[in-house]
């Protein structure tokens, strides 16, 4: 099993362990992280949720086979199950970026409410590079965060960006020593045991509440476009290399 799943102390965790692919999430993975999400929100014993990779990898983002074998089509597809259950989560979510996160870890983080950066990761979401927009309202929400030329450095040249960093433009709170961020994201989860739930919860809804609206809309149109651009022959190239290892050759574009 890549996704693994376990409840302690009030807090619901979902690992993503898969690190022979570096955390690359399958189909199925998004399903199994759907189902943890819901099944947290349901349980009255959990009061936050944490989402955690493994040492040296967050996730290196949907799995590139994936991708090409069965693209996400629409919005009953893997990915926009996950999503839609992590943003209609009224827990807190809490993630621990154990290292790199890439496309879809980075974007999953704008949706988290708490993000912990080890000091090694690298965030980077390479979409252009491999002939795909940007998914998930990082189109709406990282310009309002960084402005727009940082978030096109970010977007258009997919440059990776550090912890430090993700921490000045308020994406991610603080970061750690790769050995503590888990034990850290984890203490701050296990806080909401002394809080009351209900006012937490309704507290959530309404920070969320005035960019609601415009977050789902972006998604919208931007999923359109995301499903047209995986079957573009730019698209099929960039995975085509990836998988060949070697550089992607866009010059008879
Ligand atoms: N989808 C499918 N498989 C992936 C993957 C992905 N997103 N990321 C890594 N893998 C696989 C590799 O194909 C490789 O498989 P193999 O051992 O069968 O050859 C294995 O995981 C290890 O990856 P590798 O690239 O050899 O590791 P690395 O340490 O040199 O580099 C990364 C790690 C994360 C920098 C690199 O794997 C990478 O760039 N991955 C793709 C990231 C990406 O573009 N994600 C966006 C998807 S939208």
């Amino acid at each position: 099993m890549s996704i693994k799943t376990a409840i302690l102390n009030g807090v619901a965790t979902i690992e993503i362990a898969r690190p022979e692919k570096k955390n690359a999430i399958t189909r199925a993975m998004y399903l199994a992280m759907a189902a943890a999400v819901d099944a947290a929100v349901a349980d009255p014993a959990v009061r936050a949720l944490l989402i955690t990779g493994q040492p040296g990898i967050f996730t290196s983002g949907n799995d590139i086979h994936d991708f090409m074998e069965r693209p996400p089509a629409d919005g009953d597809a893997p990915p926009f199950v996950f999503m839609k259950a992590l943003l209609a989560c009224d827990k807190p979510v809490v993630a621990a970026v154990t290292g790199a996160a890439i496309g879809i870890g980075t974007t999953m983080l704008l949706h988290c409410d708490f993000v912990y950066v080890c000091d090694e990761a690298r965030l980077a979401m390479p979409f252009v590079s491999l002939g795909l927009v940007p998914e998930f309202a990082s189109s709406l929400i990282l310009p309002q965060l960084l402005g727009n030329v940082r978030a096109a450095e970010k977007i258009l040249l997919g440059d990776p960006f550090t912890g430090a960093e993700a921490v000045e433009c308020g994406i991610a709170n603080a970061v750690l020593p790769t050995g503590e961020v888990v034990r850290h994201a984890r203490r701050v989860a296990e806080r909401f045991n002394a809080l009351p739930p209900g006012a937490v919860q309704e507290s959530k809804r309404l920070l969320r509440r005035a960019r609601a609206e415009a977050v789902l809309e972006t998604i919208r149109v931007e999923a359109e476009v995301f499903a047209r651009r995986l079957r573009s022959p730019e698209a099929q190239e960039a995975f085509s290399a990836f998988f060949q290892k070697r550089r992607p050759d866009f010059s008879t574009f």
